[in-house]
């Protein structure tokens, strides 16, 4: 079972996250089990303080280094921590191999920043990883939180059935999925690829592997350039061999 520490100022914010069946199918099941931890919790101040100006001025203010080490040594005191992530857009972008990676471990904490972010001790002393959700910086670290664990529960062993396979995705091997369609299978008047209709169980796989093939390479062609070594090659070259061999 994976347990999620997430440290935040704003808990509430994960109110219907919790509440959504993916998350709760994960924590029936018991492959997830998600901490909330009130920051403010961790203050000795009658205004629960999590926050001060920065030194040397400027805008904004900063979270303080003492409630954060004091969470974490907290969660620390009843197990281990694998890994103690900070969310930040100065981080390591997100991607589905650190998912994957993420994935297996037993316990992992989340540090959600706010304000102008967090003190710079945090971040050496403190996390043992950052991740960034893309280029971009939203107000606070609870919805990357929320992307990253989601992301991670899909992966977890039990909580996304076979009928729909975190296998096939896109991202799964430096790819990106085909195309797909569903009923009706003609719209207006556009009509579903006859293979898909055909009922050909073979074709059907070399049309998606091609397509696969060609999406990536036409919209992510940074993808191709990672394929190289990547975890999964060797599978994604065994297929892609099956379906031109089929042909
Ligand atoms: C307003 S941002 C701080 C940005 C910071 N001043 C900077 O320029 O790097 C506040 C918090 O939101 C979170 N955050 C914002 N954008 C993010 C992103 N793209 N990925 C992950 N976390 C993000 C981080 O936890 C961050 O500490």
């Amino acid at each position: 079972m994976l347990t999620a520490h997430v440290i935040t100022i704003f808990p509430d914010f994960f109110g219907s996250f919790l509440a959504h069946p993916l998350i709760s199918k994960a924590t029936d099941i018991d492959a997830l089990s998600i901490r909330l931890h009130d920051l403010r919790e961790y203050t000795h101040d009658n205004h629960r303080s999590v926050d001060d100006m920065p030194f040397g001025g400027g805008p904004g203010m900063v979270l303080m280094p003492g409630p954060l080490f004091e969470a974490v040594d907290d969660i620390r005191e009843d197990g281990k921590i694998d890994r103690v992530i900070l969310l930040t857009p100065q981080g390591r972008p997100l991607d589905q191999d650190v998912v994957a990676e993420l994935s297996a471990a037993q316990s992992i904490a989340l540090i959600c920043g706010r304000y102008e972010g967090v003190d710079e001790r945090v971040r050496e002393h403190l996390a043992t990883e950052e991740y960034s959700i893309g280029d971009y910086v939203l107000a606070g670290g609870e919805l990357p939180a929320m992307v990253l664990l989601e992301a991670i529960v899909r992966l977890l062993p039990g909580v996304v059935g076979r009928e729909e396979s975190t296998f096939d995705e896109s991202h799964s091997f430096a790819m990106l999925e085909y195309p797909q369609y569903t009923r009706p299978s003609k719209f207006r008047d556009w009509k579903v690829p006859k293979v898909l209709l055909s009922g050909d169980h073979q074709r059907i796989e070399r049309w998606r592997a091609r397509q696969s093939l060609l999406r990536t390479l036409t919209r992510r062609p940074d993808l191709v350039a990672g394929w190289r070594g990547i975890c999964g090659a060797e599978e994604l070259s065994a297929r892609l061999q099956k379906a031109l061999n089929d042909e």
